[in-house]
């Protein structure tokens, strides 16, 4: 394993401003080869899909080529990957098309450690077709989403379970295998939002039990583009909403309009990038994206050590979570200051990061923060280095 963060950080344009970017968790900074991409996607000539000149075929290359690359990032298949603007508005989508199959008195499992997008979309869908919703727990002292309580939320009922890979607050990465296994045998589908799980470690969608597997590219070096993965099977035996001439195949049946190509081409060349993290990784691109990222996973998990250690220690700062497996990703509070204030002391010394819930609803309540403001998240992801971590550390210090 060969994980070399000067290289990699040498191929983001941005990240040579002289800021320390701990905002990953809300979105990545972009590659060179991927601005790249998107901009020769455009520069070769590009029309609509499916039509009878190069310019068209290009664009269909690339919507293949991008439900290839994200396949390989996830262990999906090409033809299981949905593409669209964001991971809410797909699973509003997958939501609403589930629900048409759900009767009055089903039910439908969320999560209180779950972001927004992955919660209310289920709700919302459950309350139109009269079905139930249950709740699984987070504990408020650890941040654990405790798998053995699906034991006694998961019945016959249940026909869907939405749960999070990993919190975008407090890191917690429940033991998704084990929870889906339980919904699996119970007969229920599994909706699992990978969106802040993808960009810290290696994703296998079937050893993590997942029927559909949602996640964004923006957060992993990529354009705004989100995408579910599902067998395509199950995406064959759904009947979302379309327009009568759009393609019904899938999985184009999920995807509404035109698509915006060039960020597609965007899309691959970030896969091209988070294989290439590990310069020691060889193989398939779908072995070298699993080398790279269980290489990236170790930096950030190397890093965030460190960081959480120091802020640990600071008597005026205030950490949340405490899961046993988490990403790197701090969420705290420093008394005397707002979580905003904090975040705008952190920028004046050239430290992005965020303050707020972080659409983290549920579990910021659960928290018992979300009135006063919640808290402030530095995340790392592979570009950070000691550097980032060194001036967090040392601004919030000076807040002691
Ligand atoms: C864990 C998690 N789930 C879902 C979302 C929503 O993703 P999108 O912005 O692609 O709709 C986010 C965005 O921050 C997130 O962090």
């Amino acid at each position: 394993m060969t994980f070399d963060v000067r290289r990699i950080r040498a191929a983001y344009p941005a990240l040579a401003d002289g800021y320390a970017y701990l905002d990953g968790a809300a979105g990545t900074q972009v590659p060179a080869a991927v601005i790249g991409a998107v901009r020769g996607a455009y520069e070769a000539g590009l029309s609509n899909g499916d039509g009878a000149f190069p310019a068209s075929a290009r664009a269909d290359a690339i919507t293949a080529a991008c439900r290839e690359a994200v396949a390989d990032l996830v262990g999906g298949e090409p033809a299981g990957v949905v593409l669209g603007p964001n991971m809410t508005t797909l699973t509003y989508r997958i939501a609403v098309a589930l629900a048409k199959t759900w009767q009055p008195g089903d039910e439908v499992i969320v999560s209180r450690l779950d972001h927004d997008a992955n919660v209310r979309p289920w709700i919302q869908a459950a309350a139109r077709a009269g079905a139930v919703v249950r709740w699984a727990e987070v504990d408020a002292a650890t941040g654990e989403l405790a798998a053995e309580q699906f034991a006694a939320l998961i019945g016959d009922r249940t026909r869907l379970l939405a749960v999070t890979a990993a919190s975008n607050v407090i890191g917690t990465k429940p033991d998704v295998p084990a929870i889906t296994a339980m919904a699996r045998a119970a007969g229920a589908l599994s909706y699992i939002d990978g969106v802040h799980a993808t960009p810290h470690g290696p994703v296998d969608i079937r050893t993590l039990g997942a029927d559909f597997y949602a996640t964004s590219a923006y957060k992993w070096s990529g354009p705004h583009i989100g995408a579910v993965i599902a067998s395509p099977e199950l995406l064959g035996s759904l009947r979302p909403d379309k327009l009568v001439p759009s393609p019904d195949a899938v999985p184009d049946r999920f995807e509404l309009g035109t698509p915006p190509f060039a960020d597609l081409a965007g899309v691959s060349a970030a896969v091209d990038h988070l294989a290439a993290l590990d310069d020691a990784a060889t193989g398939t691109r779908r072995q070298r994206v699993l080398a790279s990222m269980a290489a990236a996973e170790a930096h950030e998990q190397r890093l965030f050590a460190v960081m959480l250690d120091a802020l640990d220690e600071m008597r005026h700062v205030t950490t949340y979570g405490k899961a046993a497996v988490r990403t790197a990703t701090a969420f705290f509070t420093v008394a005397g200051y707002t979580p905003r204030q904090v975040a705008e002391h952190l920028a004046s010394r050239r430290i992005n990061v965020w303050n707020g819930h972080n659409y983290a609803w549920e579990v910021t309540g659960v928290l018992g923060i979300r009135e006063s403001g919640s808290a402030v998240r530095a995340g790392l992801v592979h570009y950070n280095d000691e550097s980032d971590v060194a001036r967090l550390i040392e601004a919030v210090a000076d807040l002691g």
